[in-house]
């Protein structure tokens, strides 16, 4: 049995008034970490924030930054973004060609290295590259937008994921994206997620700090 982690609550910040973003920020921060979902309009269709946002959020908060790179060509931004203040870099594997090479390089500009991949897109070949990574990112809806359904079969990866973990004693956190609210953070924990995203459940809610507790004490109980 692996030893047990305290749950890490990402609120996404997508999901917040722009108007008030640096309010927002702070409105979260008794969570873990801050969600930053880039997207470029072209590896999605829908087009977010970039590196400028990014590094604003970064002044107003203590907090991990962790950046969901939703963009094609990851490799060519990525400095932009550790200049931004992030504190983990997730790209997807789908958007580049080589993923370890570009792990490899966040590492050793000195910020966590993390991969994401589309519901389609199967795990099973990154495995022997986990090492490589301190964290992965399952995507839990079709990336994109917020608000979306969560998909539950995804959570087959995050089993594949947490026993090819467990077996082979990593220190590699599986997070999962997409549909986290107090219905299904649960099920996510209990297939073995260390870190939940949550955007509509955080955002959408007249107190974001009490869902932020409300997430971590379900996602507690169910691990
Ligand atoms: C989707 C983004 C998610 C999204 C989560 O492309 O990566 O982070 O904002 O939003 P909710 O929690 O509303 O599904
Ligand atoms: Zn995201």
């Amino acid at each position: 049995m692996a030893e047990q982690r305290a749950p890490i609550i990402s609120p996404s910040i997508l999901a917040a008034d722009f108007t008030q973003l640096g309010e927002q920020v702070k409105a979260i921060a008794n969570a873990e970490w801050v969600h930053v979902d880039v997207m470029d309009g072209h590896f999605v269709p829908n087009l977010s924030f970039g590196a400028d946002i990014t590094k604003a959020v970064s002044r107003v908060t203590e907090l991990p930054l962790d950046v969901h790179l939703m963009i094609e060509k990851p490799e060519q931004w990525v400095d932009h973004y550790i200049d931004a203040g992030a504190s983990c870099v997730i790209f997807h594997i789908e958007a580049t060609e080589d993923p370890v090479s570009l792990a490899r390089d966040l590492r050793s500009k000195g910020v966590r290295a993390g991969f994401s991949l589309r519901p389609g897109t199967p795990i099973e070949p990154m495995l022997e590259h986990l090492h490589e990574f301190d964290e992965v990112l399952v995507m839990s809806v079709e990336p994109g937008f917020g608000g979306q359904s969560f998909m539950p079969e995804q959570l087959e990866k995050v089993r594949t994921l947490r026993s090819y973990i467990d077996e082979h004693d990593l220190d590699v956190i599986i997070e999962i994206d997409g549909g986290i609210s107090a219905k299904t953070i649960e099920a996510a924990a209990a297939a073995g997620c260390d870190a939940f995203v949550a955007g509509s459940a955080v955002y959408g809610n007249d107190d974001p700090a009490g869902a932020v507790e409300e997430l971590r004490r379900l996602a507690q109980a169910a691990s």
